[in-house]
């Protein structure tokens, strides 16, 4: 978001994926239709209307429904703009409102995580046990001298202990930075030395899919360029022979081994506006950027969002498949149907894994209420056939949804039809890692639109405006912005609030999303894609830098551009154009090296699916490589006009 709105064009982006199917039923959504009824209104339109013109009163509302220390004293505050403040002067534990107080209600043993592993072993974890397994790991870590605003890096499998971890850390008062399992080491050095992390949590290794990923042995080779970690908390989530450091490296269970069960490390009582967590994202250079939420506002967001979007009822079941590395498991996952008291799903393994079925198998033998997935999972899938579906008895699902990236209207008819019975409604929730909470999803009674997230959640002023911040009005492309703060947004970016700053600039006076999108008639809105340097390949967030550092970072590549090109299944996947260094000749052997590299230095998902030997690449006068228009010839498109970019 370098200030250049020239990026795509978004007439491009929009000449796809613009189908209409006919609106289905409404949905009928109970405890939205409560509270709206308790303000007098029945319809949602009336009562968005009414959510902006009130919209303290309403999170005011919401925020009552959980547990603070000490109540605010100013609901909302933007003197200095573009920072603001959310329930200014409350003391808040955010850990306090996912155990501490379902301890004096029914839900104490009431499962919070059904848990499968890999190989389909599993646990299950009541409400109670999560609050002492929490506790137990909060003295630990305070024992290793983790206090409040300390910075402590998670890279764990998706066990439970890996939710135990986040709940710890937040419970001391320290600030979580999670890094997805599926990082390589560099990447997990330069999130922790960016946090300036004391303590890191990982494992010994876990399998994902069939395949071993050697946690330990990645982190020890990150640890080495790590100043600021004192400590490394291993769980034998395997049991198999890894190194440990001495005076550095404790196993999770040791560090237990004498804290007894019933040992309770009180909440530490919060601001409203200290970190909770830092969350790396990628943005358009090629540093990822420290996403920062805090304790109050989050909560209050991720609380309301998961309760009115997903309907949250005493008995139900609730399945989100993301990871926990990403912000969708943060507060979908994690926080959000902990404060809602839910039982949930937690999953390991892959949806292929070891067959085309497991989610299918997973919802009929938990008797799955609501699973939220990504519409990558659901392409993917499609591929494999309507019979895997129809093995199992799906009859217990009552809500569908999604989330990460656009869902085409073909693969929402299929989810609609084989997962749905034909009758689900399916929440297509739009948010980001920085928005912290769903800010568009169907809500109730409004008719839904294959491929369109319809309305924005109450109190949420999107729009959809031209480079000068002026409605484009129906059915006209723009890009997506807010006009006003909501509690869950972030704060800044860790170390770095002029690039915060960016996100209400580029468009004077809004939150620039970047992402395109068009508004209908009837208000629906339908997102295109990123406008950045952003590609999202299977849902997940990749910066074209990001590649671009690690590619050139390789001794035959001179110079590197990535983009994003559309996949049919993967929503889009990673090409390369590398030039090559004087001596060095292109060939398959080169190929697979370079891609190999990628890996090592970025991850997995960043690994290139084409990669292009070219002469040279196009540049601004400075000697910006101009992805726009490698992008725009690469698809076909017009280039468009490229004299904004010689800056
Ligand atoms: C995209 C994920 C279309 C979008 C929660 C956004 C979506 C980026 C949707 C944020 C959706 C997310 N329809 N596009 N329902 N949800 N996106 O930070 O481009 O990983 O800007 O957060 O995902 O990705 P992030």
């Amino acid at each position: 978001m370098s200030g250049n709105l020239g990026f795509e064009n978004t007439d491009t982006i929009l000449s796809e994926n613009r189908i209409f199917a006919p609106p289905s039923d409404a949905i009928e959504n109970a405890n939205i239709t409560a509270y709206m009824k308790s303000k007098g209104f029945d319809d949602y339109e009336a009562f968005y209307k009414w959510s902006l013109e009130n919209r303290f009163e309403f999170w005011e509302d919401m925020a009552k429904g959980l547990h603070w220390f000490e109540p605010w004293q100013k609901t909302f505050e933007w003197t200095d703009k573009p920072f603001f403040q959310w329930f200014v002067g409350g003391k808040f534990n955010i850990v306090y409102n996912c155990l501490d107080r379902h301890m004096q209600t029914p839900v104490r043993n009431k499962v919070a995580f059904y848990w499968e592993g890999d190989e389909g072993e599993t646990r299950t974890i009541t409400y109670e046990q999560l609050y002492t397994m929490t506790n137990q790991l909060a003295k630990g870590l305070q024992n290793l001298g983790v206090k409040k605003g300390d910075r402590v890096a998670i890279y764990m499998p998706a066990i439970p202990e890996q939710v135990v971890a986040l709940l710890a850390v937040a419970r001391l008062g320290a600030v979580h930075t999670v890094i997805f399992g599926g990082f390589a080491a560099s990447a997990l050095s330069d999130r922790i030395n960016d946090a300036q992390a004391k303590v890191v949590i990982t494992a010994d290794g876990n399998y994902r899919g069939g395949k071993l990923i050697q946690l330990k042995h990645i982190t020890d080779e990150a640890l080495q360029d790590t100043p600021t970690i004192e400590k490394a908390v291993v769980v034998r989530r395997l049991g198999i022979d890894v190194s440990m450091q001495e005076g550095r490296d404790i196993y999770y269970d040791e560090l237990l081994k004498d804290i007894p069960e019933d040992t309770i490390v009180p909440c530490e009582p919060m601001d409203s506006e200290d970190l909770l967590y830092i969350l790396y994202t990628s943005g358009s250079t090629g540093r990822p950027k420290g996403v920062v939420h805090v304790q109050g506002g989050y909560g209050v967001g991720v609380y309301t969002t998961t309760k009115f979007v997903f309907d949250i009822k005493d008995d139900d079941v609730y399945w989100c498949t993301a990871d926990i590395g990403w912000v969708t498991g943060h507060s979908y996952i994690v926080y959000g149907p902990l404060m809602n008291g839910v039982t949930s799903v937690m999953f390991e393994s892959t949806p292929t894994y070891p067959a085309p079925d497991r989610l299918w198998s997973i919802v009929e033998r938990f008797k799955v209420t609501t699973i939220y997935t990504s519409p990558t999972a659901i392409r993917g899938l499609m591929r494999f056939g309507e019979e895997w579906p129809a093995k199992h008895d799906l009859s217990s699902l009552r809500l569908l949804g999604t989330v990460g990236e656009p869902i085409n209207p073909e693969a929402w008819m299929w989810y609609r039809k084989n997962i749905g019975r034909n009758e689900l409604p399916i929440m297509d929730t739009w948010w980001q890692t920085e928005t912290g909470m769903i800010l568009i999803s169907p809500t109730i009674r409004q008719p839904l639109k294959p491929g369109s997230a319809t309305r924005p959640m109450p109190t949420i002023e999107a729009d959809v405006v031209d480079k000068n911040g002026v409605s484009v009005g129906s059915d006209k492309g723009g890009f997506l912005v807010v006009r006003h703060p909501w509690p869950s947004q972030m704060r800044t970016i860790y170390g770095d609030p002029e690039r915060y700053k960016t996100y209400w600039e580029t468009i004077p006076d809004v939150y620039f999303a970047g992402d395109a999108a068009t508004i209908d008639k009837e208000g629906y809105l339908r997102i295109q894609g990123r406008v950045d340097d952003v590609i999202k390949v299977s849902g997940h967030r990749l910066g074209s830098m990001e590649i671009e550092s690690s590619l050139v970072s390789h001794p035959a590549i001179a110079e590197a551009a990535a983009i994003g090109k559309p996949d049919p299944v993967k929503g889009e996947h990673v090409k390369v154009f590398v030039i090559l260094r004087n001596g060095f000749e292109p060939s398959e052997e080169l190929v697979k090296e370079i891609k190999l590299h990628v890996r090592t230095t970025v991850g997995a998902l960043a690994v290139p699916d084409e990669l292009e030997f070219a002469p040279s690449l196009p540049k601004t006068r400075s000697g910006k490589i101009m992805r726009r228009v490698i992008r725009a010839k690469e698809l076909g498109q017009e280039v468009g006009d490229t004299s904004t970019l010689d800056a």
